[in-house]
């Protein structure tokens, strides 16, 4: 969750690493840290909050070529300064950052305590320091010394180690949480996510886990924990500097939010074929004859991915006629899940890093399961840890909340319900349908995205209300569940979505004058137990907004405010319903005056678990 950066090269090393923190910042922005190494010394600056207040702390005229530098979330002790990275070992010849959790930190802060190590911060990764102190003791180089602390952790790091004893290179190790080699003329980065480095080069090298590498003057190499050298592909990344700036809008959310027209076109783009009603899938060629004869879908995500795969679970049933269960990431493995070979478990992810999915992803493939992925982020672990998947093309996504990548997640799943629906008994014509209506989308998200103002006014009207339900039925249940987590996650106003059914079984009890409810009844085969759910919710002083299809006559008396979306496939109106829920929770935090793009306590990619 945390961001790393590293740099050694010819180029000053603090500007490097201050806008790569800069473009890491959506990782976590608890407290921020800087270490340059000149000559024997290194300089360390840290601080609480956002890398602005890093930048004001730092002093210009820093001449050094090598530094690292670090965007915190906190996982062990408050955002305080002195648990800020890096951490140095006590002498200050040895400093690290650290993006993950050492889950044995205990164990080997009592064995360097008793060796004479004093901690001064309460995090896990201060360990790491002075363990590594303590080994190169024994006469090892940085290099051995790294490694062999490395085999007595237990836990998740991404790590960059530098010692003012060994000017000449520094070290950077992989162990779940993702680690990057950026390859430049003369020069090298590390980073824990591309976009910090992208600007510099766009020749990567992915480390693995369990990898190590030493990057210096004579340039790099790649080893195991064990020290058996590893030869690694450079490969050349793909992506438009210009994707991760905000381009003229406030918030990168808002960004986000109007790209979606473009972002629906790129996760189709060439993978429609109207005529035969198909998917073409090219990541799927390879595994085409297995997905013939699967008996059983499993989907898994957290959070908004989630939510995204309990609208696939609605779509494969019904139109390619498979069973499907959708399981969050984090209860998957624990749950003991029952997998056959002729099982698919498709992971969710737009990071492509999250370790409850990976962990999920890890725990079926050891059980023979054939595993897909639906992962925006090109090249991230998960993607490369499936057997097959698809991209979502969806572009950066650095506001945390997620708008463009949930969009483009159930855009897949349609394309995916294509796909394995034709394989089996979906209808030609059925097939050309969905595919005429996919490419409709674009221009029918337009439509709601120019409803913005009406949007915003009605988000000025809310502000200040402490609870909200969202309700939805069929397809636009989990809608109702991403509605909510939108709005409780940047505007910090408790909401809860439920099944509309639901109410009537407890939640109704809180309805009482004024209390806000977000109705998504769109004009589907459930729109009349819709509107009966609308009316007892009214009929309690309930304040309504309702989400619904455009043409359809709606009572002005049974609700305070209406956005109306255009009419699609059933299958395809959460794809549309969930975008006025995206504005109305992005208006109300930013009439609340907070920052959406940077929620409290959250950070974009969750690589612990
Ligand atoms: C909510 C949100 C999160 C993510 C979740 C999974 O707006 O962004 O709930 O959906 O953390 O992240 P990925 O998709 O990167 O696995």
């Amino acid at each position: 969750m945390c961001g790393i950066v590293g740099y050694f090269g010819k180029k000053e090393a603090q500007p490097v690493l201050m806008e790569g923190l800069r473009r890491l910042e959506y990782r976590g922005y608890d407290s921020a840290g800087i270490a340059t190494m000149e000559g024997d010394v290194i300089r360390i600056t840290r601080s609480v909050g956002k890398v602005s207040e890093l930048a004001a702390l730092i002093k210009e005229g820093d001449q050094s070529n090598v530094g690292i530098a670090h965007t915190r979330w906190a996982t062990h002790g408050k955002p305080t300064e002195s648990n800020a990275h890096p951490h140095r070992s006590n002498d200050g010849k040895v400093a690290v950052v650290h993006n993950g959790i050492i889950e044995n930190y205990k164990e080997l802060k009592e064995m360097l305590q008793r060796s004479g190590a004093t901690f001064v911060s309460e995090t896990d990764t201060e360990v790491i320091a002075h363990l590594i102190r303590h080994e190169l003791s024994s006469g090892i180089n940085l290099v051995d010394a790294t490694r062999t602390a490395l085999v007595q952790l237990k836990g998740t790091y991404g790590i960059i180690v530098m010692s003012s004893e060994y000017p000449d290179y520094i070290v950077a190790a992989r162990m779940g949480s993702p680690l990057i080699l950026g390859v430049g003329d003369n020069e090298h980065y590390i980073a824990s996510d591309a976009s910090a480095i992208l600007r510099y080069t766009r020749q990567m090298v992915y480390l693995d886990d369990g990898e190590i590498a030493v990057v210096g003057r004579g340039g790099f190499d790649i080893r195991t924990l064990g020290n058996k050298m590893v030869e690694k592909e450079i490969e050349l990344i793909d992506a438009a500097e210009a994707e991760i700036q905000k381009m003229g809008y406030p918030h990168f959310m808002m960004k986000e939010m109007m790209e979606q027209p473009d972002v629906l076109l790129n996760s189709t783009r060439g993978r429609l074929d109207v005529e035969n009603g198909m998917a073409i899938l090219g990541g799927l060629r390879d595994v085409a004859d297995r997905l013939r004869d699967i008996e059983r879908v499993i989907i898994v995500g957290c959070g908004s991915a989630y939510y995204a795969g309990l609208v696939g679970e609605y779509m494969l049933e019904e139109y390619a006629g498979i069973p499907v269960e959708v399981e969050l990431g984090s209860e998957f493995r624990y749950r003991k899940p029952i997998i056959s070979k002729n099982t698919v478990v498709i992971a969710i992810s737009q990071s492509g890093e999250t370790a409850d999915t990976l962990a999920a992803v890890r725990e079926a493939k050891e059980k023979g399961a054939l595993t897909l992925g639906i992962v925006n982020a090109v090249g991230s672990t998960i993607a490369r840890e499936t057997d097959a998947g698809v991209y979502n093309h969806a572009g950066p996504e650095i506001g945390v909340a997620s708008t463009k990548a949930f969009v483009s997640q159930m855009t897949v799943l349609a394309l995916f319900t294509l796909f394995l629906g034709r394989q089996r008994s979906m209808s030609l014509v059925t097939g050309q349908r969905i595919a005429k209506e996919i490419l409709e989308l674009p221009d029918k998200v337009k439509e709601i995205l120019i409803q913005q103002d009406k949007i915003g006014d009605i988000g000025l009207r809310y502000k200040d209300v402490a609870h909200a339900y969202f309700l939805g039925r069929k397809y636009c249940n989990p809608i109702a569940m991403e509605g909510a987590l939108k709005l409780k996650e940047i505007s910090y106003i408790h909401a809860e979505g439920y099944a509309a059914g639901e109410m009537k079984h407890g939640p109704i009890a809180l309805i009482e004058d004024g209390f806000p409810v977000i109705v998504l009844a769109p004009k589907d085969s459930v729109y009349d137990k819709s509107m009966s759910n609308l009316e007892e919710i009214r009929a309690r002083g309930g304040r309504v907004i309702m989400v619904t299809t455009e043409g359809c006559e709606i009572d002005r008396n049974l609700v305070d405010d209406v956005i109306f979306i255009p009419k699609t496939l059933e299958m395809l109106t959460p794809i549309l319903a969930v975008i006025p829920l995206q504005l109305l929770a992005y208006f109300v935090t930013i009439e609340k005056g907070l920052d959406p793009d940077m929620p409290r306590n959250l950070a974009k990619s969750v690589t612990v678990e």
